[in-house]
């Protein structure tokens, strides 16, 4: 078995992360890793629960900073429970959003206080960051025309939107070494062997 990895995916919505998960997923798999692939909010008992509450859309008594707390919540039960466990194996992670998520959406687009979002980060994921991260961007009007049923967060305005995806393009400018962006406005299969791309040239 291959050394494990630590990868998480982020984008605004509709770019296509859980089909771009599912197929790097597979891909280490034929390269010979052990991956496990889980995904935010969720990924746990009580991380399931949360994230139903976080989405539901009758949800209108849920401020950014009640998501913020829960978010970290969820996510510090998925690092203890799922995430740690696994990367103590040497198995490969691979987690459908995860910290930049809640400094996009809560911080950038909610206004929730960066450093705050930082230090809580701090707590829930005691230091632990992926090595590599892909942004998928793509412009917000083209996600949300792919988005069938939205949740809580994607019937939010535009603008709403429009910050999230500065927001991201932000940190990927602070954390270049990590974060890599790619342009999610093109097929699947290109989106993809982009993603390879990288892959190959960060994992030798
Ligand atoms: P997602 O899994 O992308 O939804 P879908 O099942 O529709 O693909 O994400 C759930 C929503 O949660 C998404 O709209 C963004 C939001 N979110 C935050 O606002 N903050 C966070 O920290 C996370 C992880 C998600």
């Amino acid at each position: 078995m291959k050394k494990g990895l630590f990868i998480t995916f982020e984008g605004p919505e509709g770019a296509g992360k859980s089909t771009q998960c599912r197929r790097l997923a597979a891909w280490l798999k034929r390269r010979g890793y052990s991956v496990l692939l889980t995904r935010e909010p969720g990924g746990t008992r009580i991380g399931r629960q949360l994230r139903k509450i976080l989405l539901n859309k009758d949800h209108h008594e849920i401020s950014p900073a009640v998501e913020l707390f829960l978010y970290e919540a969820s996510r510090a039960i998925l690092v203890s429970e799922v995430i740690l466990p696994a990367l103590k194996k040497g198995r490969t992670v691979i987690v459908d959003r995860f910290q930049d998520s809640t400094w996009a959406y809560q911080g950038w687009a909610g206004k929730m206080d960066l450093k705050l979002i930082d230090r809580l980060g701090q707590e829930a994921l005691g230091g632990l960051k992926p090595q590599i991260t892909f942004l998928l961007d793509l412009p917000v009007r083209k996600g949300l025309a792919r988005v069938r049923h939205p949740n809580r967060f994607e019937a939010k305005p535009l603008a709403f939107h429009e910050k999230v995806r500065q927001g991201y393009l932000t940190l990927a400018l602070r954390e270049k070494g990590r974060i890599w962006r790619i342009d999610a406005d093109r097929s699947a299969d290109e989106v993809q062997e982009k993603i390879q791309e990288v892959m190959r040239r960060v994992v030798r």
